[in-house]
């Protein structure tokens, strides 16, 4: 399960994700925390590509659709 589909269907947070977790869009973009962030591996280049299309991305962005 990603952080997009925890946050979507056990938290009932209204995530966008306008391409359902394909790393095609940049609309499930989540600020984490830096504790979190760090337990976290290097984003792929494709999820790097989208999140430079992000709005204010931080240090600490990522798509949460591929954050499992
Ligand atoms: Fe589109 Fe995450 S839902 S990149």
């Amino acid at each position: 399960m990603t952080l997009m589909e925890a946050a979507r269907d056990i938290a009932k947070i209204d995530v966008e994700a306008a391409c359902d977790g394909t790393c095609a869009c940049s609309t499930c973009h989540m600020y984490l925390s830096e504790a979190h962030f760090k337990t976290l591996g290097d984003p792929s280049e494709d999820e790097l590509d989208m999140l430079d299309l992000a709005p204010a991305p931080k240090p600490t962005s990522r798509l949460s659709c591929q954050v499992q």
